[in-house]
């Protein structure tokens, strides 16, 4: 049992050194590493730790088809050196990185798997079956599909027939089913355990074949009871878990101090391996399972599966340097739901850019130091004067944010989470609305200012602490510009979330934009070739019409606003955006008639206020005394929605 309570170890799965990273390894492991960095910063010694699994025939046949037989070692080591690299890339902040050809490792997998055999837990008996390489997993004839076919992955499978080491898997079952009814939520999501338990409940497990002949698979770590064989890769990679924390030596004890594993982020194909293999190896040798396994889903590109074998794979570190680590974590977390399948596209990776970062974050800040600049020579003021029920709220939702988010996080909810952040930062875009600072600029002593500036700043640097874990690089950004020591308050961790720790006389250091807005080359292409030629022909200056943002938006929802007899409240979507507009159209349409219309929309107007809602834009019509018409697109074109009109 673990000493100190305020320990926390997570673990990714030991990728394959089959082919170099790509986005989905990628995915677990970024993931991890939110988790790893937001634990640190709520006061947790965290162990993080990742590694790579090198035994095995798919890693014998990958080193041969490499030209390595003779030198499997060399070859898994370029591999293994491959991912360190890519994870230093990807800013990954492990703690350790086990490799199961370590030494330690494979003396630690031998001394435990003798324990068993000593118990008699293991026995010498004929495996007869099928083998899919790819999966490094047993098949039975009524489990495959038609020739043969793994039904986890598609490739054709082999026959084996050897004489092979047994676990009794069996001895276990109700074991097993016993931790699932003892133990909340061991295995999750919730859909994930009731898999495993309905087959734990429902058929007969057979014992596991733990071993390989050496002449039909040379390598992987030898059996201590029979040097004739090797054992079955999955059988020498989950230890790894254990093994890397030292066990059973425990020298630097870290067995003592982080066992049991507070979560194994996994993914949902491996679920079985993790959640009744290996805590029936634990239960076999008297240790503690971990406290939790967590399947998630998985990315798809257009709806396949990325993976080394299919070579659909996307690079993880080409778009951390296309966009940023801090984008490429930001949109993964926020988009795809953790523990369901998600599709990666580059469009609403585009999108989330422009209206989360860019639009959200990187106004709020860009508007602050803005106005922090212009009407106070850029020092943050003494907050002075009333405290009014707008700054009251801002305040009160501030202080309640990091409770919400934790809750959140311990249900490994990452996209809920960021979401109740980005609702905190739009209210602080709101703040900004309601206080209109821009009218307190002009008054004589400036009092109320101080504070409406003040709170803008705080609310900043609180956001800049809450999203560290999760785009660290951006938080740094937002410290500085705000004047402050972003390494002394990251350092902190979420003690630095108490409001009011901003120190008035600060000077900010407004720079660079933190995420300047995508535009899409063509329409840049297009638009620069248009400007030159009505430039030639000398006709209109372009600029001029261009100052105005028209755009093609869709509308989704219409509402009436209370005592307004000629006003409707819509909500547009603009390329994944979301708009409130008020439009005075009641007259002339239906609530009905509007939905799913695309109308055109003045995007870039200071937003107003009518009837105590706020338009942020303003719809394009046509009218007389006759009557009253919006425009709408001619054509229906496939993905319009967004697109300038010009
Ligand atoms: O299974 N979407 O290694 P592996 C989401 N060595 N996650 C993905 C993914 C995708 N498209 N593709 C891969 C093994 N992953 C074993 C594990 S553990 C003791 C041994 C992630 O290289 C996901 O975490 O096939 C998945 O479970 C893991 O990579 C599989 O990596
Ligand atoms: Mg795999």
């Amino acid at each position: 049992m673990k000493k100190n309570s305020k320990t926390y170890y997570i673990t990714t799965p030991l990728y394959y050194v089959n082919g170099n990273p790509h986005i989905g390894s990628a995915y677990t492991t970024i993931v991890a590493d939110v988790l790893a960095r937001y634990k640190r910063k709520a006061g947790y010694d965290v162990f993080y730790l990742t590694g790579t699994d090198e035994h095995g025939q798919k890693i014998f046949e990958s080193a041969v088809k490499n030209g390595q037989e003779d030198d499997v070692q060399g070859f898994v080591d370029r591999v293994a050196d491959e991912f360190k690299k890519v994870w230093e890339d990807l800013d990954i902040s492990y703690d350790y990185f086990i490799r199961t050809t370590d030494k330690q490792h494979e003396e630690s997998v031998k001394k435990l798997w003798q324990k068993l055999y000593n118990k008699g837990d293991i026995y010498k008996g004929t495996y007869k079956g099928w083998y899919c390489v790819s999966c490094e997993r047993y098949f039975t004839e009524k489990e495959l599909e038609e020739d043969q076919k793994c039904p986890d992955c598609g490739k054709k499978t082999r026959w084996v027939e050897e004489e092979n080491y047994f676990f009794k898997l069996s001895k276990y079952q109700d074991k097993l089913i016993e931790l699932y009814e003892n133990k909340e939520g061991f295995v999750e999501p919730d859909f994930r355990k009731n898999e495993m338990l309905s087959r734990l409940k429902g058929e007969d497990l057979q014992d596991l074949s733990i071993s390989r002949r050496k002449e039909s698979l040379p390598w992987g770590i030898e059996l201590p009871f029979d040097k004739d064989h090797v054992l079955y890769v999955w059988v020498d990679a989950l230890l790894n878990y254990i093994t890397a924390l030292g066990y059973p030596e425990d020298e630097k004890n870290r067995f003592e101090k982080y066992w049991p594993a507070d979560v194994h982020f996994i993914g949902k194909e491996i679920n079985w391996f993790h959640s009744v293999i290996w805590p029936a190896i634990l239960l076999a040798a008297g240790i503690e399972p971990p406290k939790k396994v967590f399947a998630h889903g998985w990315l798809t590109v257009n709806g396949d599966k990325i993976s080394k074998s299919k070579g659909n794979v996307v690079d993880p570190v080409a778009i951390a340097e296309k966009y940023s680590i801090d984008i490429l974590k930001y949109y993964l977390l926020r988009d795809i739901k953790f523990g369901r399948d998600g599709d990666f596209s580059y469009k609403k990776l585009e999108q989330r850019i422009n209206s989360d970062l860019a639009n959200d974050l990187g106004n709020l800040l860009n508007r602050t130091l803005q106005m922090v600049v212009q009407y106070f020579e850029g020092e943050i003021r003494k907050p002075k004067g009333e405290i009014t029920e707008y700054d009251k709220d801002l305040k009160t939702k501030a202080e309640n944010l990091y409770l919400k988010v934790d809750e959140l996080i311990d249900e490994f909810n990452f996209t809920d989470a960021l979401e109740t952040i980005w609702s905190f930062i739009r209210r602080t875009n709101k703040y900004i609305d309601e206080t209109e600072p821009w009218i307190h600029g002009r008054e004589e002593n400036n009092i109320r200012l101080s504070r409406i500036l003040y709170n803008l700043a705080e609310s900043l640097r609180i956001i800049a602490v809450i999203i560290s874990p999760f785009m660290e690089n951006t938080s740094i950004k937002i410290l500085t510009q705000l004047g402050l020591n972003p390494e002394e308050i990251l350092d902190k961790g979420f003690k630095e979330l108490d409001w009011g720790k901003l120190k008035p006389g600060t000077k900010v250091q407004k720079g660079e934009i933190i995420f300047p807005r995508i535009e899409k080359d063509k329409k840049n292409k297009k638009k620069k070739k248009e400007s030159k030629k009505m430039e030639d022909k000398n006709l209109i200056d372009i600029e001029d019409f261009s100052n105005v943002e028209l755009k093609v938006a869709t509308v989704i929802n219409v509402e009436e606003i209370e005592g307004a007899d000629k006003l409707y409240k819509l909500q547009v979507s603009l390329d994944g955006e979301k708009r409130t507009l008020v439009a005075g159209i009641k007259k002339h349409y239906g609530k009905n008639e509007l939905i799913d219309k695309k109308v055109v929309v003045v995007t870039n107007l200071k937003p107003a206020t009518l009837m105590g809602v706020k338009s942020e834009g303003m719809l394009l019509a046509a009218s007389n005394k006759n009557g009253l018409s919006i425009l709408t697109l001619d054509k229906n074109i496939e993905d319009i929605e967004g697109s300038k009109v010009q």
